[in-house]
């Protein structure tokens, strides 16, 4: 008998080694032992783009398979949880923008929401002082996690069924996959703060150090999504996994609950659409302040000759560090979730409005942010994670998804092997106090029990006589619209080719603080001369992973995976 059971285990076992490399939907002649970053691909019937080159093969799988564009989104997000967890995940937020083939423009919010026992001074103590390390690094940090919900948000726009475009996810979290460089350096710099933050140590956790090519396997997320494979959204927001996100909590200060998750909702809300240059331009709406800070940030350059000016001349990178400061003025003053606080969109993306605050632009000073205030009008963040995907009958799909932090807060759900978001943080937990990316707020992003923390991330497709022409974003925190910014700006006005568009030197102004932030490798004359005019620059490594697929003159797909990470692009 005892050799019968042994026998049947080993079947059970092979079999499904067989349904990982062969068979599933998705995961054909994917080698999670063996691959390599590709920055470049194109084709007419297809292309993804991630942070993952394990990601990326995983969604054009699916669309070779029968899916379209939202299939491979959802699959990739999936793979990207397992293979990807500084930001890739089950227990944060995220985005989708869609363009889809019968002309729609849709977007999917599965943002985290302030659990219902969540107040608004949850960060002060006595003194009235703010306490980061609880919105940064405890349970409490977290909010009711979205993303499973906007997975199955999305699917009514999908071919395929979630038991078919989770499987490639669970074998890589089953039977594991090697570990990039970057990967390893990336879990090693964590490695104290894991066994700081977890009562049961997390596989994530290897005394020896990890090292590139280490197999990582999760066990405990490929049960989780097992669970959510049986049992559907209910399989994460009910029963067990729920059960164990609760003790989780419970475990240290947090106070998300099974109200919470159960009652937990994405919401299908209409894209912020724009024109710029004859392109039309559709975003993020509130809560992300992305969608209409990019808008805010074209249209005050839209009147000027930026293409003349050049790629990165100091005219155009001071007009430009200047549009930012305004535009994040405004967002530090007006933005939170429309849901919850009255946005007055409309006034802060007024053409006149944007002119009225150019107004004060001096191209041989630096402007002040004491002075550049929020505009005035009448009456009214390694850490996230960017996907593109196109497909051939001309879906396009963008998504960004985070848990906020680099690995979120930290913590693992115990038994349930993923990452806990710490989104908490991008409230304003007091009005100007700094979030974890600098950025401050006040009333319009305070916290309420059900209420969305205000994004940057900034999901965008841009249309060219109704048809996909560019589908883009990037991590990144508050960087993230103003290299969305940069992206469109160096294809569209400076005409460079989509590589250096997402590959050559950004910065950042986000009026506070009042510093500009460039690249390590941002060209010294510029900076000298920018110095000059009174910039204060502060050189901050690398901005964004820009992740990009642009539709050729003769629908090729060109998909092109920014150099700063491991991300990697697919096309056939
Ligand atoms: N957590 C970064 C963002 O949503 O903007």
């Amino acid at each position: 008998m005892k050799k019968f059971y042994w026998f049947f285990a080993v079947c059970l076992v092979i079999i499904s080694c067989k349904t990982f490399t062969a068979g599933t939907p998705g995961s054909e002649g994917i080698d999670p032992y063996s691959f390599k970053v590709q920055k470049e691909a194109s084709g007419y019937n297809g292309a993804v783009v991630s942070a993952h080159p394990l990601a990326s093969k995983v969604g054009i799988q699916v669309l070779k398979n029968g899916g379209n564009a939202i299939d491979a989104a959802i699959a990739t997000q999936l793979a990207l949880a397992v293979v990807f967890p500084n930001a890739g995940n089950l227990g944060g937020g995220g985005f989708l923008v869609a363009h889809l083939k019968n002309g729609q423009s849709i977007s999917i919010d599965y943002r985290e929401k302030a659990p219902e026992n969540a107040h608004r001074d949850m960060y002060l103590d006595e003194a009235g002082e703010a306490q980061t390390q609880f919105s940064q690094y405890s349970q409490l940090s977290s909010g009711v996690p979205g993303t499973v919900a906007g997975l199955f948000a999305s699917l009514p726009y999908a071919n395929l069924s979630m038991d078919k475009l989770i499987e490639p996810a669970i074998a890589l979290a089953e039977y594991g996959f090697v570990l990039t460089e970057r990967e390893a350096r990336n879990l090693n710099g964590i490695q104290s703060d894991l066994e700081k933050y977890n009562s049961v140590l997390p596989v994530f956790v290897k005394k020896t150090g990890w090292n590139k090519g280490d197999t990582l396997i999760q066990k405990d997320l490929a049960n989780t999504m097992k669970r959510i494979r049986d049992h559907g959204q209910k399989g994460f927001y009910e029963g067990e996994t729920a059960g164990l996100i609760v003790a989780e909590m419970k475990k240290g200060n947090g106070i998300i609950n099974k109200n919470d998750l159960k009652n937990y909702q994405a919401k299908n809300r209409e894209p912020h659409v724009f024109d710029y240059r004859g392109y039309q331009v559709i975003s993020m709406p509130m809560p992300s302040s992305g969608g209409v800070l990019l808008n805010q940030m074209l249209k005050m350059v839209e009147d000027k000759p930026l293409a003349s000016y050049g790629f990165n001349s100091l005219k155009a990178v001071q007009l430009m560090t200047e549009v930012e400061r305004r535009a994040f003025a405004d967002r530090a003053e007006y933005m939170g979730d429309a849901d919850y606080y009255n946005v007055p969109v409309k006034k802060i993306v007024n053409e006149d409005y944007l002119k009225d605050r150019m107004k004060d632009f001096d191209p041989a000073k630096a402007g002040n942010s004491k002075v550049i205030q929020p505009g005035v009008i009448r009456g009214e963040s390694e850490e996230t994670t960017h996907l593109s995907v196109m497909d051939k009958e001309g879906n396009a799909v963008a998504v960004t998804t985070t848990l906020n932090g680099s690995f979120g807060n930290r913590i693992v759900v115990g038994n349930a092997g993923f990452f806990l978001n710490n989104e908490m943080d991008d409230f304003s937990i007091k009005p100007g106090v700094p979030n974890m990316f600098g950025a401050v707020g006040g009333e319009a992003n305070s916290i309420i029990p059900g209420k969305r923390m205000l994004s940057s991330m900034t999901p965008t497709i841009l249309l060219k006589n109704g048809y996909p022409f560019l589908v883009a974003g990037t991590p990144g925190g508050t960087t993230i619209p103003t290299s969305i910014f940069q992206t469109i700006v160096n294809i569209v006005d400076f005409g460079l080719s989509t590589a250096d568009a997402v590959n050559l030197p950004k910065f950042h102004h986000q009026w506070l603080p009042d510093v500009l932030q460039v690249e390590d490798n941002f060209p010294p004359h510029i900076l000298d001369s920018l110095v000059n005019m009174g910039y204060t620059i502060r050189k901050s490594g690398t901005i964004g992973r820009t992740d990009v697929i642009k539709i050729l003159a003769d629908k090729r797909l060109e998909a092109i995976a920014d150099n700063r990470g491991d991300d990697s692009a697919e096309a056939y």
